[in-house]
């Protein structure tokens, strides 16, 4: 039997991302979880840093009953020159049953499930996908609008953001009309239109109270070029979000962590009321917990 993987939106069939979305929102609202009955072991190996998805995925781990086992990059020998592959041919050896990989490489989750016979999950892989990351933004989603087809804005980093190539793929699959509101710095037009070439476009900000959710986006210090500094402060000028820019229409969605003052000012994020960030958080460990309940019964 072929093993399932979650490397991508495209590892996931509508019905599958109905499956998991619900079981998600079936645990959220779930008194108690029962232990499953075999425990198994899950190897995080995170590669690049991370507070949501490692705390998030080892938690949802412990809640099932498994056993949750955290590699980073500083604690590996892959900080004292071991190769890559040297490191994962040792994992391996000690037969974890699934493997959540973060990476700075694209597609790198996806190049190892080929090689391996047990459950992948990309935990992000460097500008490429975050599939779990959509997949509880559309949970928290699901949870306020039930299956009515909203509309939905990202801003920002689009061009450098993996939670928005995934969330692209998931809301385009599910029938969703998507915004994209981004300078031409921060948006690959060609590469979008590849996906969904009825994606709306928007070089301000001056329609965002006409949407029903607005997803910012973190812009990737780490991953645009030396040169980046001028983008961020011409970003800031145009698109960090201030309180004067809404009239409490939209959701406020953000999938963390925050450039505080770069995306959203600090008056939004603390005070604005219909802010989602910290449900998302919160929903990220169920949303993980359905993950593995998909791939691992
Ligand atoms: N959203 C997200 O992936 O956050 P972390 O980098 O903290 O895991």
């Amino acid at each position: 039997m072929v093993n399932k993987n979650i490397t991508s939106i495209d590892d996931l069939s509508v019905k599958d991302i109905n499956l998991i979305s619900n079981q998600a929102i079936k645990f959220k609202n779930s008194k108690k979880i029962q232990f499953v009955k075999n425990p198994k072991n899950i190897f995080n190996l995170f590669l690049e840093p991370s507070t949501r998805t490692t705390v998030s995925f080892e938690l949802a781990a412990k809640k099932l009953g498994y056993n949750s086992i955290n590699i980073n990059f500083e604690k590996s020998s892959l900080s004292k020159g071991e190769t890559f592959t040297d490191t994962m041919n040792t994992l391996i050896s000690m037969k974890p049953d699934a493997l959540i990989i973060r990476d700075k490489t694209n597609f790198s989750p996806q190049n190892i499930s080929k090689h391996l016979n047990i459950p992948v999950i990309n935990a992000g892989d460097g500008t490429n996908e975050h599939p779990t990351q959509a997949l509880l933004d559309f949970c928290v989603i699901k949870s306020i609008y039930k299956n009515k087809k909203i509309s939905i804005g990202l801003c920002g980093d689009i061009k450098h953001s993996r939670v928005a190539h995934s969330n692209i793929k998931l809301f385009t699959k599910l029938g969703y009309k998507l915004h994209l509101i981004a300078p031409s710095y921060f948006i690959d037009k060609n590469e979008v239109n590849k996906i969904n070439p009825n994606i709306i476009y928007h070089k301000n900000l001056k329609k965002i109270n006409d949407l029903d959710v607005l997803m910012m986006l973190r812009v990737q210090k780490e991953r645009i070029p030396k040169n980046g500094k001028n983008m961020m402060n011409s970003f800031k000028k145009d698109y960090c979000l201030l309180s004067e820019h809404l009239s409490s229409k939209p959701y406020l969605m953000h999938p963390g962590p925050v450039n505080r003052n770069i995306e959203i000012s600090d008056n939004v994020l603390d005070n604005y009321p219909k802010s989602l960030i910290l449900t998302q958080v919160e929903m990220g460990v169920y949303l993980r917990m359905a993950c593995l309940k998909y791939l691992l019964k």
